[in-house]
């Protein structure tokens, strides 16, 4: 018969002692560095245990600073300690990126305290306010004190404003058996000017900042990861210095760094290398760059794939720096060609801009003397990504456009 295929997949040699350890619902026993914030957290907290009222929070910092874990490890130990106590209380957590309605995150809530012979709450079609008052009935049969956690918050309030807020925050006053507190989370730094002064005021009523991860940082998450999660002696001791260096780049974010290095680890192991090395980092990263951009590509409105595709033609006729004037005339042309209504050089300027902002080119101004201002573009798609198969696959009109012939401005 022949070889079992899953023979030679099973990882029996593998570099991975606990693969777990590297995924993104793992608990770690241990946040370094993460101290201060789960002791502020706390300091709040235990007033539930003492039966008051804790003060609504608002956490933020940047993604992959911590912000959900540890949150999550501070509700499980104050429900632990409420157990044991004797005390009621209840924490649960809405994250609002999946849940993004006022309908929808109320019935979430309202779903967390549902018991046998309960209504059931439809996924659409009553009242908001019903649905709140279900909510605030079942608060009130539960008693005590509820914990409300709503994970990226700011995509809540971007999309239905902050009257959920508002609602949430005075749920006090109706309640008598029950009490409830609330804590948002956030990774947009700017989000309390997306509130109202009123309801910023009663949701942060405590702010707590979680600062960037330093590269020193980083490296400890990880060697704590790495103690559990990867065979002893299988990482070059170079690797988590430049994973956590790679991701403090990137904002400090743990979560990138923790990914670059389950990465580098997988692909030394499908490369049958007994050690990972600074080399399988790299691959890590740039498949990091390609998973994250390749989504962006082909989701890019028509207008930003035809200007970002005339780019990319210019640059693979060996043209670098590329000023505005010359795209716009690739631009004009391809426009021409697959009898689209071009932009003015104004909007133009706008949406490269917005290139720049997603990370896929990099605009820079230039003076041109006598006042004028020009810019220069270069593409920053990493060279693993084949951006013009991108954008045709996924736009026949590109695909249309890529069929034509341009006058392509001449390397010097
Ligand atoms: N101090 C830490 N110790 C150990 N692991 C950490 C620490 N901080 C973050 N992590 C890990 O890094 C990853 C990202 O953390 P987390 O999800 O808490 O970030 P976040 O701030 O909520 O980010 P986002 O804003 O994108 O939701 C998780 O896998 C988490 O376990
Ligand atoms: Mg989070």
């Amino acid at each position: 018969m022949r070889e079992n295929i899953f023979d030679s997949l099973i990882e029996t040699n593998s570099l991975f002692v606990d693969r777990q350890a590297f995924e993104h619902g793992f608990e770690p026993n241990e946040l370094p560095h993460r101290e201060k914030e789960i002791r502020s957290l706390g300091e709040n907290l235990v007033e539930a245990l003492r039966g008051h009222i804790p003060s609504n929070m608002l956490l933020y910092g940047v993604p992959g600073s911590g912000k959900t874990i540890v949150t999550k490890t501070v509700l499980k130990q104050l429900k632990s300690k409420g157990r044991a106590n004797g005390t009621s209380v209840k924490a649960y957590t809405i994250n609002c990126r999946t849940v993004d309605t006022k309908y929808r995150v109320i019935q979430g809530l309202a779903n967390q305290l549902e018991v046998s012979g309960d209504p059931k709450i439809p996924f659409t079609g009553w009242p908001t306010d019903r649905v709140l008052e279900e909510y605030r009935r079942r608060m009130e049969r539960r008693g005590g004190m509820h914990v409300i956690v709503l994970d990226e918050i700011d995509h809540l309030v971007s999309k239905v404003g902050d009257s959920i807020i508002y609602s949430l925050t005075n749920l006090n006053l109706d309640l008598d058996a029950a009490r409830c507190c609330i804590i948002g989370i956030s990774n947009d730094l700017n989000f309390t000017k997306m509130l109202t002064p009123q309801v910023a005021s009663r949701l942060a009523q405590i702010d707590l900042v979680f600062h960037p991860y330093g590269a020193n940082e980083i490296n400890d998450i990880l060697e704590e990861r790495v103690k559990r999660g990867i065979r002893e002696g299988a990482l070059d001791n170079r690797v988590i210095g430049l994973c956590s260096a790679l991701a403090a780049q990137e904002h400090g974010d743990a979560r990138r760094a923790l990914d670059l290095l389950r990465i580098a680890v997988k692909k030394a192991q499908q490369m049958g290398h007994e050690i990972v090395d600074n080399g399988h980092v790299r691959l890590a990263q740039s498949q990091l760059e390609h998973d994250q951009l390749t989504p962006v590509l082909r989701t890019l409105p028509l207008q930003q794939k035809i200007l970002l595709f005339s780019i990319c033609m210019n640059e693979d006729n060996g043209l670098r720096n590329i000023s505005t004037g010359e795209i716009y005339r690739t631009y004009s042309e391809v426009c021409h060609r697959i009898m689209v209504e071009p932009l003015t050089p104004r909007r133009i300027s706008s949406l490269l801009n917005e290139l720049d902002g997603l990370g896929i080119i990099i605009a820079r101004n230039v003076s041109k003397g006598r006042g004028g201002r020009s810019k220069q573009i270069n593409s920053a798609i990493p060279e693993s990504l084949d951006a013009m198969s991108e954008m045709r696959d996924s736009e026949p009109l590109i695909q249309e456009a890529s069929k034509g012939k341009y006058r392509l401005q001449r390397p010097l």
